[in-house]
């Protein structure tokens, strides 16, 4: 997608000299400046997917793959020296973030590539597996734009929570794709963007991607969103994933249950755009998805740019205050209206999701 006329992933690889280099958009910048952040080693790439600074279910895969190509060529050429660091930079990789199911996902799409060579040739196929996850993503993302264009008529207002967008899926994105195609087509369309309490990926990524993008919008309060649906001013609502498990129920950014019930509600159509990756068809139900729970300091304080430009962080609660902060929530199936894929739009229902891996 394009930042100021030049095309970008969220994040991308160069190997030089023996060597990887992961280049990542330093998304914890945004929307107050744009900046490349270059991760030297797998344990940089491995920090970057822990603290943030690039987030979003497709592009956490997308990155996890190229720290593993990563660690590879930092191995030994030893072969038992060379398996060993490949499995500790495996399981450190995978210890990050534990709900977004693309992580594992593309770890694994790596190993299965350099299973049994010898090391110099798994360095080479786990480099070109990892640029071949990231075109993955960049063809699925459009692909899902396609299949989701139906949903969006011309004077549709969709609404959203997170950051779905390209930042989050390397290109085009999940959510919001068929927004952005829909918009490139000419049609008239608007999208509610939830500011998406605490870390306000929605206020902070999904509405710079849409101005970049010149798509209509507006940021609402998380708590907003109920007063426009009551009032008949959301046509459709549309969110990412980042677990979604063999029944059906959807792990998504917390908040996503709230949009799901509220739709139902008001009678408003609710779907999920994931791409397969997120599927965890091993994983029988919601209640069976991990979690995570993140520092309370993300609800306890926020984040700003001052009037001087300075970012600074303030404190929004008393010293001392107790909180919780779960950043992820599940809304069963029953609530999902379809799930646009890659491969087309399905129901949220055991019997279609197996479909998909027969
Ligand atoms: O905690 P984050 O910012 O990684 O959470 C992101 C989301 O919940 C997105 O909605 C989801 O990953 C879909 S991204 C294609």
């Amino acid at each position: 997608m394009k930042v100021f006329g030049k095309n970008y992933r969220a994040s991308w690889m160069v190997v030089r000299g023996g060597r990887a280099i992961v280049k990542v958009i330093d998304q914890p910048l945004l929307p107050h400046r744009f900046a490349i952040k270059d991760l030297r080693t797998h344990l940089d790439t491995a920090e970057a997917i822990r603290d943030m600074t690039i987030r979003g279910a497709g592009t956490i895969g997308a990155v996890a793959g190229f720290g593993l190509a990563q660690a590879c060529l930092e191995a030994p050429d030893e072969p038992a020296a060379f398996w060993s660091f490949v499995r500790a930079a495996y399981d450190t990789l995978d210890k990050t973030r534990p709900t977004a199911n693309d992580l594992k996902h593309n770890l694994d799409r790596v190993v299965m590539r350099i299973a049994g060579l010898p090391p110099a040739r798994a360095k080479r196929a786990a480099v070109a597996e990892a640029n071949a996850i990231s075109d993955w993503y960049a063809r699925v993302g459009e692909q899902i734009a396609r299949h989701g264009l139906r949903l969006i008529k011309n004077g549709t207002r969709m609404l959203t929570h997170c950051n779905a967008g390209w930042l989050a899926l390397q290109e085009w994105g999940s959510a919001p794709a068929p927004a952005y195609l829909a918009h490139r087509k000419g049609r008239k369309v608007f999208v509610w963007v939830d500011e998406t309490r605490p870390r306000c990926q929605g206020a902070n990524l999904t509405s710079w991607e849409m101005m970049q993008e010149g798509v209509p919008h507006a940021i609402i309060a998380d708590n907003a969103a109920g007063f426009f649906m009551r009032r008949g001013e959301v046509d459709v609502v549309i969110t990412g994933a980042d677990r979604i498990a063999a029944n059906g129920d959807t792990a998504n950014k917390v908040g996503t249950y709230e949009r799901a019930v509220l739709a139902r509600e008001n009678g408003i159509p609710f779907y999920i755009a994931a791409p397969t990756s997120t599927i965890d068809i091993n994983c029988r139900g919601g209640d069976d998805i991990p979690i995570e729970e993140r520092s309370h300091d993300e609800v306890l304080f926020v984040t700003g740019r001052d009037e001087r430009g300075g970012l600074q962080r303030v404190r929004v609660s008393p010293k001392g205050a107790p909180a919780r902060n779960p950043a992820f929530d599940v809304t069963p199936a029953r609530y999902i209206t379809g799930i646009i894929t890659e491969r087309g739009i399905i129901p949220a229902r055991r019997a279609a999701i197996a479909k998909l891996f027969q």
